[in-house]
């Protein structure tokens, strides 16, 4: 399947000199998304994973959907403050300033889900966040990898990703 042709590039968004990649095409239609949720486990033992977890807020959509997919439970990482205690918080640097994601505390394998890999540091802060809170991270993955952005690894091996640019 074209996933490429159901992202849109929107140049200029949000800010100046920034290409947008809209996956809002491919949420509209059903067999791309069937088609996202099934092959972003391709490489992974699903016997192994109790959770998707999704990055806020379009790595929840993708989650989510994958969750319901593959009948396992979802974890929101959220941006700090949205979610009731006991929870675990990290900071992570962004290209300026900081952030802060937080999700509730718990045991389980994880499996990571976002929708972008830009420079990485929102999913290195989201691998970080699931440790300190419990979790056993078993798997990554990524719709888009923006991969000039980024040389991430997760166990030793690239970030699964469906799209790249
Ligand atoms: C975007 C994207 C990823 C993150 C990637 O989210 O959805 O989560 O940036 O960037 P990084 O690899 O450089 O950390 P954003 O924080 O813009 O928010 P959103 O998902 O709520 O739209
Ligand atoms: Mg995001």
């Amino acid at each position: 399947m074209n996933l490429k042709s159901l992202i849109r590039d929107v140049p200029n968004f949000p800010k100046e000199g920034i290409l947008f990649r809209d996956m809002s095409p491919l949420l509209q239609n059903p067999e791309a998304l069937d088609f996202v949720s099934k092959n972003l486990v391709k490489n992974v033992d699903l016997a192994k994973i109790d959770y998707f977890a999704g990055i806020e807020s379009r790595g929840f959509i993708l989650a989510a959907h994958m969750a319901a997919t593959h009948k396992k439970g979802f974890l929101p990482i959220r941006k700090a403050g949205k979610l009731p205690p006991p929870t675990q918080r990290v900071s992570y640097a962004l290209e300026y300033g900081s952030a802060e994601i937080e999700l509730p505390l718990g045991k389980g394998n994880v499996m990571i889900v976002d929708d972008v890999l830009a420079t990485g540091g929102t999913l290195k802060a989201a691998i970080d966040v699931s440790h300190a809170a419990g979790y056993n991270v078993e798997a990554v993955a990524v719709l888009v990898n923006l991969t000039f952005l980024n040389q991430m690894k997760f166990k030793n091996a690239e970030v699964m990703s469906l799209v790249q640019y």
